[in-house]
């Protein structure tokens, strides 16, 4: 897969995002590909450029005049909280915290590298659906370069020009791309939100001050999440019929199952800022489903207790997973230590994925 070029597009650069300065911090190593990294996405441009947007024109329209405002264009500027913050945290919560700071940077810049590359590819063919990917590539620059530049404040930085060059890149056909930008739009919503409004309730346990930008920020994702509700209901197939059903409900688990895999295996984060990471995840999950519902023909039964045990067993699963992986053991025997796992992961996932959805269709404004 040919890499996008985005970073090279003048307006929005490696430079303003985080650019790698000989002089400055150490470059961080990239974090090992795995199936709980984020990834980069590709799609077919040509497809995405010929999208009939007259079903759902007027809210796109709508939804690009609320881009076109740019609330948040003053609203990432670092202040003087973050002087010598970096110097609080005890070794062990700067570990976590700064695996957290990565990994939230890969994600906001996965988005830019897509919307970015897509505004640029179908900017002569399809107008207002690239003026809606440039602004949001707009927003997960800033995000992403604001990420960051926190990772500065611990003498480190990802070196995100080596990352677009360097990464594997995803294929994901225009149908797939939605469900799953739309659900990570959402649920990156309800983790910032949920994290925001509980250290409004407990502030001794802001570890760091970028907490304080987790508010306006949240709606920046808020709005990307509606521009891809919006662009579903436009191409109206992509929520109807017994496919999507299925598609809809193999997205939901795969972004639900890898969050909370990936979570629990790093509670220590959570457990720095007084959040249990299984309750976090809950929540979380629960919301960013019921939200899905407005659009998505079926969402997942999350009130079955069942649920919850499965992804409980994906836990134990990749517990036993990263142990044979940590072990000194010579790559045959770790394969053959991991494979029972492997399979035990793909029976648990069939059962969750079997499990009977919700119909949502009964939630939804008439559109479809
Ligand atoms: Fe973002
Ligand atoms: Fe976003």
């Amino acid at each position: 897969m040919v890499p996008p070029t985005a970073v090279a597009t003048p307006g929005q650069s490696s430079q303003q995002i985080g650019q790698v300065n000989p002089d400055g911090p150490a470059v961080k190593e990239p974090a090992k590909d795995t199936i709980l990294t984020p990834r980069f996405y590709t799609t077919d441009f040509d497809a995405m450029a010929a999208m009939d947007l007259r079903p759902n024109e007027v809210e796109l329209e709508a939804i690009c005049e609320e881009f076109r405002k740019d609330y948040n264009r003053h609203h990432f500027v670092r202040n003087g909280e973050f002087d010598g913050a970096a110097d609080k945290l005890d070794p062990e919560t700067r570990k976590v915290f700064v695996e957290f700071l990565e990994q939230s940077c890969t994600s906001e810049f996965s988005g830019f590298l897509l919307y970015k590359e897509l505004s640029r590819r179908i900017k002569t063919k399809n107008p207002l659906l690239a003026e809606c990917f440039a602004h949001m590539a707009r927003d997960e620059a800033r995000h992403a370069g604001f990420l960051n530049k926190a990772m500065g404040d611990f003498d480190l930085q990802l070196d995100l020009g080596f990352l677009t060059a360097n990464k594997a890149y995803t294929f994901f056909k225009p149908k797939f791309i939605f469900y799953a930008t739309y659900l990570s739009e959402k649920i990156g919503y309800w983790r910032y939100i949920a994290i925001y409004r509980h250290l409004e309730q407990h502030p001794e346990s802001k570890i760091f001050p970028i907490f304080n930008f987790f508010e306006n920020w949240c709606q920046d994702e808020n709005r990307h999440g509606d521009f891809f509700d919006a662009l579903m209901r436009a191409q109206p197939d992509t929520v109807r019929g017994f496919r999507a059903r299925l598609w809809c409900r193999f997205f939901l688990l795969a972004v639900f199952a890898t969050m909370y895999v990936r979570d629990v295996a790093r509670k220590e984060f959570y457990g720095a800022l007084g959040l249990d990471a299984r309750t976090y995840d809950k929540v979380v999950i629960e919301k960013t489903n019921e939200t899905s519902a407005r659009v998505f023909p079926v969402v997942l039964d999350v009130q079955n207790p069942l649920f919850w045990e499965r992804l409980e067993r994906l836990v134990q699963n990749n517990a036993q997973l990263s142990a044979a992986d940590a072990s000194g053991a010579p790559a045959p025997i770790k394969a053959l230590r991991k494979l029972p796992y492997w399979a035990a992961n793909g029976l648990e996932m069939a059962k969750l994925f079997l499990m009977k959805p919700i119909r949502s269709e009964q939630f939804q404004p008439a559109v479809r």
